[in-house]
């Protein structure tokens, strides 16, 4: 499922960061959005209405007593037919009023008077937020069932670094994603590995798989997406880190065998999406080969761990579920994998259809038979992978 069409009405209190909610407003419409806005008087103060009304195409609202409002009920009627108030940036001092449940302009009456979901993107300096006022806010707010996209530390407008920035506009986005998703692992822990792993062979040289771990850190934030704690093991690659997942970096199929190893307990799902190199280098060399001429360096292998196959054959094994990245006949090569490797669940891929790219097309595999997940976007196919491991999770306990 993605953005478009869905109702959202776009908050903004007053906070340098309003400037981010601009360019907020203009992804969220790329998304297919419809977004209206309302600000607070402070808000006005950092980015004009008039800036926010050319991006969305919308009335921009601000005052409670509006006389454009035939019946002045915009606070109720602003609210009604949306499917999320989006708060962008939230100060200090909304949210502290959220909490409270204070109600003295516009956009704090229609969020106290709303019926959908409200989520907050707060935007403060690092010791507004951690003054134990807020975080006593905070704590009211969760209790609430208010959902938060961020905040993230790092340098502020004020001079000061630390926890208080507003997220990246693209990062708002991605939780409003979220938000949407069905929350189909609610309360479930998920562990998955991800990316190539690196043998080497000596302090410069290595062997590796070609993986840039983009299908695997899109199971990830899918299953975080689904409402589930996420463990995610990753060997090498130059990804972000999905919001809201624990993540454990590793270089060689070793070191993951061990992080798995560390991470395993208490875990419902196991998703092994990682590239794990079949083979590392016997005794790697602890100082630079030297290159001497005709004379290549010949390697010896050892076979590594089976780390999915150890994982399933644990007493209390979590569901499993493969990856089998094929070069031809998938279906049979997918088959056979699901059988060696004791999993329920394998979702297969050509590799030549799968590397790198943002686009992959995936079948899955199961004890019923095989299940085309279709083509498009990693981000959907995990999706549609997290909603299948649900399902097949619901029917185990029934
Ligand atoms: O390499 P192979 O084709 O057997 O990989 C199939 C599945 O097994 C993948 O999910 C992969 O992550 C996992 N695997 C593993 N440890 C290995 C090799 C593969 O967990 N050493």
């Amino acid at each position: 499922m993605t953005l478009k069409g869905k109702r959202i009405l776009l908050g903004m209190t007053g906070g340098i960061a309003a400037y981010k909610a601009a360019e907020l407003a203009r992804l969220l419409g790329k998304a297919g959005c419809d977004v209206r806005v309302a600000m607070t008087e402070a808000a006005t103060r950092f980015v004009t209405p008039v800036t926010m009304q050319a991006l969305t195409g919308q009335t921009v609202w601000t005052d409670l007593w509006d006389p454009r409002v035939a019946d002045n009920m915009s606070h109720i009627e602003l609210s009604r037919d949306r499917e999320l108030v989006l708060i962008a940036p939230a100060s200090a001092d909304f949210l502290a009023k959220v909490a409270c449940g204070l109600a003295d302009d516009l956009l704090s009456t229609l969020v106290l008077a709303r019926r959908c979901g409200l989520m907050v993107a707060p935007a403060m300096n690092v010791e507004m937020w951690g003054n134990p006022a807020t975080q006593r806010n905070l704590r009211t707010l969760r209790a609430d069932g208010i959902a938060f996209a961020g905040p993230a530390a790092g340098d502020q407008a004020c001079g000061e670094t630390g926890m208080g920035r507003m997220l990246e506009p693209a990062d708002v986005v991605a939780e409003v994603e979220a938000f949407f998703q069905p929350k189909t692992l609610a309360g479930k822990r998920v562990l998955v590995t991800a990316g190539p792993t690196e043998e080497p062979i000596d302090p410069v040289r290595m062997i590796t798989n070609a993986s840039s771990g983009k299908m695997g850190f899109a199971v990830a934030r899918a299953a975080r997406e689904a409402g589930a704690r996420v463990t995610l093991v990753s060997g090498p690659v130059a990804l972000a880190t999905p919001a809201g997942v624990e993540r454990v970096d590793v270089r060689s199929a070793r070191q993951m065998f061990d992080a798995v190893k560390a991470a395993i307990r208490g875990q419902q799902v196991f998703v092994s999406v990682a590239a794990v190199a079949d083979w590392s280098v016997k005794n790697p060399a602890k100082r630079k080969i030297k290159k001497v001429d005709g004379r290549a360096p010949v390697l010896e292998f050892e076979e590594n761990p089976d780390i999915l196959a150890w994982v399933a054959a644990r007493k209390s094994a979590p569901f499993c579920v493969g990856f089998a990245a094929e070069s031809e006949k998938v279906a049979a090569h997918a088959e056979q994998k699901r059988a060696n490797k004791g999993v329920p669940l394998i979702a297969a891929n050509l590799v030549q259809e799968a590397l790198g790219t943002d686009d992959n097309a995936i079948t899955l595999f199961d004890a019923r038979g095989r299940h085309p997940l279709g083509r498009g976007p990693k981000i959907e196919l995990a999706r549609k992978l997290v909603a299948h491991i649900a399902g097949m999770l619901a029917k185990k306990r029934r």
